[in-house]
């Protein structure tokens, strides 16, 4: 037999695994030190109040004959599909019940959408970003070519008339540099999708961390999306759901590729390959859409931008270069003295205590640049900031 090869591309480990294990070490190594966790984007508050209320109900349903419920429908249950079609009609986006799928995760889906495409396709993904993009292409032997995201271009990148790319990721806000396309630059990249066949597969995991007006909450507030543009989004950051787990897609049905739609095509490997997000789930998830889940999510959600102000004011102060912070929960920080991401990484963890994710795990071009996150809890992440002003600051003095 034959194994898939490409695995043998892979880097060793994913990089959350591999900055855990990190962890795991020190800690074995030294028990007697505090460490905080600024690594993975990790939620660190409960789940909101009408979310575990909801979570309770639908318990007490499944324990009765009468309210038992077996396997769900193919694509999510319409209570809950219907509150994200109303969530998306509040930003102006009009969808229709069947462009909704409900999922386990945006990172699932983010990978398994892969299998619509054949292996021959070019894909474009920006550097830096989200390691899932690159290592779930690596796995199925396609070309990837990277779009630089660098300070020059405010870490986003615009689309390149000279490069030809049949799938493109673009993350916006962005993991990790915090960096959000305004209306008119998602713009260019839709016309570009349509002018070149392409599919844009845009994921919009953070968007509930939008500040600026003039950065859409979804690619569907373009003009032209829905005939190149699949999206991605989760409950994980927005509701606090990392552990509970459901996300949605949105597969228009207007997009069509190779004359087939692939709303038709995720629905055929769906319901092949997947039975669903649990109801209990489902009810808690349609629970973060009523008013008094909007309410409680958008207190978390608070709570997680003044950590990433603490960070941000402890970089302002240690005179450190940084982005990010006001569309996003990410903070993208270069690493003082001119430190390399990954002995960054090792210095602050050693010195501090601080562990963080280093801006080479998410690409080459994030080489130097280091990211922190506000998902902490807000005492720890105020001991952090501290411990990581005085840290930089040595380093830039040495
Ligand atoms: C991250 O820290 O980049 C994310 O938590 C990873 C993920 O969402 O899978």
């Amino acid at each position: 037999m034959k194994i898939n090869q490409n695995y043998g591309n892979l880097a060793e480990s994913y990089l959350f695994s591999t900055i855990g294990k990190k962890v795991n070490a020190f800690t074995a190594a030294h028990p007697e030190r505090e460490v905080i966790r600024l690594g993975i984007g990790d939620v660190t508050l409960p789940l909101a109040r009408p979310v575990i209320e909801a979570l309770h109900a639908a318990t007490d349903e499944m324990a009765e004959k009468a309210t038992f419920r077996g396997y769900g429908p193919d694509q999510g249950y319409d209570f809950l599909r219907t509150a994200l079609q109303a969530e998306y009609a509040r930003h102006g986006v009009a969808l229709e019940l069947d462009e909704i799928f409900v999922g386990d995760g945006a990172k699932s889906d983010v990978g398994n959408i892969l299998e619509l495409f054949d292996a021959d396709n070019t894909v474009l993904v920006p550097d830096p970003v989200y390691p899932v993009y690159v290592d779930t292409n690596v796995m199925a032997g396609r070309r990837i070519l990277y779009a630089s995201a660098t300070r020059e271009n405010d870490f986003l990148p615009m689309p390149d008339a000279c490069v030809r790319a049949d799938i493109i990721y673009i993350c916006s806000p962005n993991n990790p540099t915090g960096a959000a396309y305004t209306r008119a630059q998602l713009k260019a990249w839709v016309d570009y999708a349509n002018e070149n066949d392409a599919v844009l597969l845009f994921d919009a995991a953070y968007e509930r961390f939008i500040t600026e007006p003039d950065v859409p909450h979804s690619i569907f507030e373009i003009d032209g999306a829905k005939t190149c543009a699949i999206e991605f989004c989760s409950l994980s950051k927005t509701a606090g759901f990392t552990g509970t787990r459901c996300s949605y897609t949105v597969v228009p049905m207007a997009l069509k590729r190779g004359g087939t739609k692939l709303n038709a095509m995720w629905l055929r490997r769906q319901t092949t390959k997947y039975n669903g997000v649990s109801y209990i789930v489902q009810r808690a998830a349609a629970a973060v859409f009523t008013d008094a889940g909007r309410q409680a999510t958008g207190e978390a959600i608070a709570y997680y931008r003044a950590n990433a102000a603490m960070i941000a004011a402890a970089l302002n102060e240690a005179g450190v270069w940084y982005c990010g912070g006001k569309n996003s929960p990410y903070l993208w920080m270069e690493c003082p003295g001119g430190m390399a991401s990954w002995d960054f990484f090792d210095y602050l963890l050693e010195h501090a205590g601080v562990v963080g994710t280093p801006g080479a795990g998410f690409g080459a071009r994030g080489e130097g640049y280091f990211r922190l996150t506000g998902f902490g809890d807000a005492q720890k992440t105020k001991r952090a900031a501290q411990k990581l002003r005085e840290a930089a600051a040595a380093l830039q003095s040495r």
